[in-house]
């Protein structure tokens, strides 16, 4: 029984205003949630909701969704017992009444829905990992990958792609996965300012150098890994790139990547490429949202040996990832809770992936806040893998330490990409 639900505006890790939602249970569980946003959105996404008002931070503030919280939400489910927390997002669903959320706000209702699942885990007494984690399904810590060069709708750099990971899947525990993505991040810290470049920062804390070619940048973070004395590949520390390729298509259906306007075809001879030059084992949003066709082909020619993730195309969308798997589109979905604005929701999207054989990474957003949800998100649903930025960054680190602490107190815990 929900006695008391209330939120606040706060700020997140770009001095945007953002939710956070307290919730309290009948026996005294209290439990917080902070509320992501994203800059580089898919269309599909649920609908944060903004005040508009120019006077306060530009329009981007959240009274609007706070006021939604703790007037209409919180009047709907004071009071009232929920069985689980299928039943509780179902009520939220139906007091919001659209499609994508938007009249309540996604803010609003995902800050809702996280809040009453930490709770519910507080109350019954078990970690929030344990509580998320579907019946049958078996625990498991992800492989942490690490945002260590930040492009795109992230920095001001020119680099057009969003960003380079790195993903220490030889790592033997989870310890030393972190390690190696801190290590890996220092001794590119170091190759770039002897180099010459910036060691500023971007959104997610990776370092964002005038750095134009994509294959530049994967050059140097290969030289960083060999620096840092790992191997690279699937055996030690492998790379990950999400492009956000809508991000530079053109009107007229190309890609601008450093100069050069790409065809769909271009782009997928440029990964291939690219995967046969550096240890690139997975790419996400390699081609725009709309790009159907191109999506097919990607996925022909290299679904074979490169995981290809999908993000702006599925935005967590349960019914779309399904559709895009009979289509033949991708081999693995993003998993990013605010895309479709409830914990049941993301969980359906990950069982949809995972009946189909499909991979799934749990993902934080480029603004973030302190609070560690995805960590236990990841862990619960065994999928294997979380992006949570760079090695740096409290709002980032948050989600890794999060990951230490349940490794520190289950040592059985399996780590690693799922088999
Ligand atoms: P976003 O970026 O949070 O700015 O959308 C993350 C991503 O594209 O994966
Ligand atoms: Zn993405």
């Amino acid at each position: 029984e929900i006695t008391m639900l209330r939120a606040i505006e706060v700020l997140d890790s770009r001095a945007r205003p953002t939710l956070s939602v307290t919730v309290e249970l009948a026996g005294g569980a209290v439990a917080r949630a902070g509320v992501p946003s994203g800059a580089s959105t898919g269309s599909g996404e649920a609908v944060e909701l903004r005040d508009g008002d120019p006077e306060r931070y530009r329009g981007q503030g959240v009274r609007t969704a706070v006021g939604h919280v703790n007037g209409e939400i919180a009047d709907a489910v004071r009071s009232r017992r929920f069985a689980d927390q299928a039943a509780f997002d179902q009520a939220l669903i139906e007091l919001d009444g659209t499609p994508s959320k938007s009249r309540l706000g996604a803010n609003a209702v995902v800050g809702a829905s996280m809040a009453v699942a930490r709770a519910a885990a507080a109350r019954q007494g078990v970690p929030l990992w344990r509580s998320l984690s579907p019946d049958g399904v078996p625990a498991r810590l992800p492989v942490p990958h690490f945002n260590v060069l930040n492009g795109g709708a992230h920095a001001a750099n020119p680099l057009d792609f969003q960003e380079f990971m790195i993903a220490p899947l030889g790592a033997p525990d989870l310890a030393e996965a972190v390690r190696a993505g801190a290590e890996v991040y220092a001794a590119l810290r170091r190759r770039l300012t002897d180099g010459g470049h910036s060691a500023g920062l971007g959104d997610e804390g990776g370092f964002a150098p005038e750095l134009t070619r994509p294959e530049d940048a994967l050059a140097l973070l290969l030289d960083a890994i060999g620096d840092a004395g790992y191997t690279p590949g699937r055996d030690g520390v492998a790379i990950a790139l999400d492009p956000a390729a809508s991000e530079f298509r053109q009107p007229d259906g190309t890609y601008l990547v450093a100069g050069e306007k790409l065809t769909s075809t271009d782009m997928i001879a440029r990964y291939r490429q690219i995967t046969e030059d550096f240890p690139v084992w997975s790419i996400e949003d390699g081609l725009g949202e709309d790009d159907r066709d191109g999506w097919i082909r990607l996925t022909e020619e290299l679904g074979e040996g490169v995981q290809l993730v999908g993000d702006d195309n599925f935005v967590t969308n349960p019914a779309v990832i399904a559709q895009a798997i009979e289509d033949g589109i991708a081999n693995a979905s993003l998993i990013k809770l605010n895309q479709i604005g409830t914990v049941t929701e993301t969980l359906q999207a990950m069982a949809v992936c995972r009946q189909a054989g499909y991979g799934a990474m749990v993902s934080h957003r480029s603004g973030e806040t302190e609070d560690s949800f995805i960590a236990d998100l990841a862990v619960g649903s065994g999928c294997g893998q979380l992006k949570s930025g760079a090695p740096a960054r409290g709002e980032r680190v948050a989600k890794y330490n999060r990951l230490l602490e349940i490794a520190a107190h289950r040592p059985r815990l399996p780590f690693g990409l799922t088999p």
